[in-house]
């Protein structure tokens, strides 16, 4: 060993060490990421090398050379395969996890559950969901990180860099306990052909939101926005009233992964009919068996019958179609079949990593033709996103009501060379011809006024616990407030009956700033009461403050700032300031790399009076910042809401207001000055 080694390794008490763990065996079943393709030349392969072996004690490098060496050429990243502990990884209850604070352990089951074969969309590949979103990089950080925190205190803050443990650092019981960052670029660099450099060298890590945030609970996370859009999309253009539901409706989209794998049992609890399209058979079995999705079928004519008996019945039915979403779409124009709501939640945000699977090619096709030619799979991607705008336009032009569901879409379709699809027919600059499901819906409707993801998860994975938080939860909810309060309410009414777990004893529920903080000090004054163990408290990146997303989150701001991301680094440090549990900010969320920042935040309900005052500064923060700058921006719904605050809220918070302007006066003005 190297006399540098030897002191490196002699400083530290926290490391991996001992004899390498044997190979693991696969378990046969469990999907596996694709390759997602090795270009780095002769230097950067050996720096490749380097990086991850930096992890591992001098003696097991002549033996992981090669192993490594070849997981790079077949898979295009190190994963580190053989650090993966064997067998089901699961979020267990948190008192069978070692630490030396809640916390720490907390934590362990917020990961662990991130990556348990029933919740993760590649478990193997560290992916949990949205295709490429990692908890960390690779299983050598996975480990790394479990022991950093089975050794994390009360004084302490561990610090993460894209998956990468940099240490424990002294700080003191109000501060978070774990900052993470993730996917984090220089302007100069911060696109995907750098990011995936960057990726196969070992430094930067996609987390997407709550993969890399260790705050995913399952397909039940996106649930609740899903029923809200498609809800409100209904009672905006289909006139079924405002606490109307989607009786006899039909919704059609595509995706039934990690996160659109949501969008048939949404529809279901919204009391409507949805027909999903799938490529990945596997994918239709997971959510058929976890009853996620009711009927299947690879038959177009099938499909369209089926949903039209369940319309004219009125009653809820989803049904996956195995097959590619453009030629259900083709079926349907040439059929002349009314689909009044339409979207799509393919993996867009990485159309050319496989995210998108090409009309034409069956899904394994696509995986061989992604590995095998990526150029030519590039160009079929194209011509099918092409496909699919035409076929949507006919549709469109027949009556259907469509909308990006915030998979980017939109932007990949202009990426692939149809620059019709923008506003102003040559740059998205002014947005798309559609528009994006925050511009129409969640935008105005939920997050101009607070209301987001907000969630939990029962620390001691007993149903009992979560089944006394939903209550306690619906208790906090005046449903005669406002058409969303009604909704949220009838949601957790309705929520242990529509069996939404999935992995953890986790529930999401949409609330504004006062009903988190509300219910967040009821949960706690429960834990300090002993009626249930500790919580997780935390919520989606998607939401009114955390996320700087042009082309989703941020889509309602018309002021020109949506290509800012001050927000959602603001809101990042604002809540690291108050003491949030664990702070994460992370580039392309969502949409993709350099598209988006955003970030999120856990909060550990331990009973304490600490924990109160954290809650009660931090929850309101978390969000009136968005609301704030929603505000400033000109959005009415965030003027009222503000206005308000600053009256209820003397000396705690003031809002800035802005001055609107004539219309006329300043067109008037600017006429004169160009003509
Ligand atoms: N609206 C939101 O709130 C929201 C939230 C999270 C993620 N997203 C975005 O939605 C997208 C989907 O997320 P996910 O986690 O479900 O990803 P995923 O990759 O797990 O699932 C996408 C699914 O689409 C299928 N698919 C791809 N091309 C297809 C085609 N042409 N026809 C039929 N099926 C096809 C894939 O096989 C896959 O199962 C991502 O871009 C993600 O960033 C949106």
């Amino acid at each position: 060993m190297s006399a540098v080694n030897e002191m490196n390794r002699d400083a530290m008490t926290i490391r991996l060490e001992g004899p390498l763990p044997p190979y693991p065996v696969f378990v046969e079943g469990i999907r596996r990421a694709p390759d997602r393709g090795w270009t780095l030349n002769r230097a950067e392969t050996e720096q490749a090398l380097r990086n991850a072996l930096r992890y591992v004690p001098e003696e097991h490098h002549e033996e992981l050379i090669p192993e490594f060496l070849e997981e790079l050429r077949t898979r295009g990243r190190i994963y580190a395969y053989r650090f993966r502990p064997e067998g089901r990884i699961k979020g267990h209850p948190v008192d069978e996890y070692r630490g030396k604070c809640l916390a720490g352990k907390a934590f362990q089951v917020m990961i662990d559950n991130n990556l348990d074969f029933e919740t993760a969309l590649y478990p193997y590949e560290l992916v949990t969901y949205g295709e490429t979103g990692q908890v960390c990089q690779n299983w050598l950080q996975y480990r790394l990180i479990m022991k950093y925190l089975e050794e994390l205190t009360e004084e302490t803050t561990l610090v993460l860099s894209s998956g990468h443990p940099v240490g424990l650092f002294k700080s003191r019981p109000e501060a978070p306990r774990a900052i993470l960052t993730n996917g984090l670029l220089v302007g100069l660099f911060d696109n995907p052909a750098d990011w995936h450099r960057g990726m196969q060298l070992g430094v930067t890590n996609y987390g997407q939101m709550t993969a890399g945030g260790w705050m995913y609970i399952g397909p039940q996370g996106i649930v609740h926005g899903t029923f809200n859009s498609i809800l409100n999309a209904a009672r905006q253009r289909l006139n079924v009233g405002d606490k109307g539901n989607l009786a006899g409706v039909l919704f059609v989209s595509s995706g039934l992964g990690g996160m659109s794998g949501a969008q048939p049992k949404a529809v279901e609890i919204a009391g409507g009919v949805g027909i999903v399209a799938e490529v990945d058979y596997s994918r239709i079995e997971t959510r058929h068996s976890q009853g996620w999705v009711s009927k299947v079928s690879d038959s177009r004519e099938e499909v369209f019958r089926l949903a039209e008996e369940a319309c004219n019945a009125r009653t809820p039915l989803s049904i996956a179609y195995h097959g590619n979403i453009v030629d259900l779409l083709e079926y349907a124009a040439d059929h002349d079949i009314a689909i009044p709501l339409l979207s799509d939640q393919t993996s867009c945000h990485d159309p050319y990593g496989g995210g998108y699977c090409p009309q034409g090619l069956t899904f394994e096709q696509r995986t061989e033709m992604l590995s095998k030619n990526p150029e030519k799979f590039r160009r079929k991607v194209d011509q099918s996103l092409k496909a699919h705008y035409e076929v949507i336009k006919r549709l469109v032009d027949g009556g259907t009501y469509f909308f990006d569901y915030g998979n980017s879409f939109m932007r990949a379709v202009y990426d692939a060379g149809v620059p019709e699809i923008c506003r102003n027919g040559e740059n998205t600059y002014d947005g798309f011809i559609w528009p994006s499901y925050v511009e129409d819906i969640m935008g105005p409707v939920l997050f101009d006024y607070g209301y987001g993801p907000f969630r939990w998860v029962c620390l001691s994975g007993k149903s009992e616990d979560l089944r006394k938080t939903d209550q306690a939860a619906m208790a906090c909810i005046d449903p005669d407030r406002r058409s969303q309060d009604y909704d949220n309410w009838v949601w957790i009414r309705d929520a242990e009956k529509n069996a939404l777990v999935v992995g953890t004893q986790a529930r999401i529920l949409y609330q504004d700033a006062e009903g988190r903080t509300k219910i967040a000090l009821k949960f706690n004054d429960m834990v300090r009461r002993g009626e249930i163990g500790p919580v997780m408290l935390g919520r989606d990146h998607h939401d009114v403050s955390g996320t700087d997303s042009p082309y989703r989150e941020t889509a309602n701001i018309k002021d020109g700032s949506n290509i800012c991301a001050d927000m959602a680094t603001l809101c990042f440090a604002g809540n690291a300031a108050r003491g949030m549990s664990l702070c994460a900010l992370h580039n392309g969320g969502g949409v993709g790399i350099g598209k988006s920042i955003n970030g999120g935040f856990g909060l550990l309900l331990d009973g304490t009076e600490r924990t109160d005052d954290i809650i009660k500064s931090a929850m309101m923060w978390d969000v009136l910042g968005g609301v704030a700058r929603r505000a400033w921006a000109c959005n009415s719904n965030s003027m009222e809401v503000s206005r308000e605050m600053n009256k209820k809220y003397p000396g705690d918070y003031h809002i800035s207001l802005p001055y609107g302007a004539n219309d006329e006066s300043v067109k008037n003005a600017v006429d004169a000055m160009f003509d």
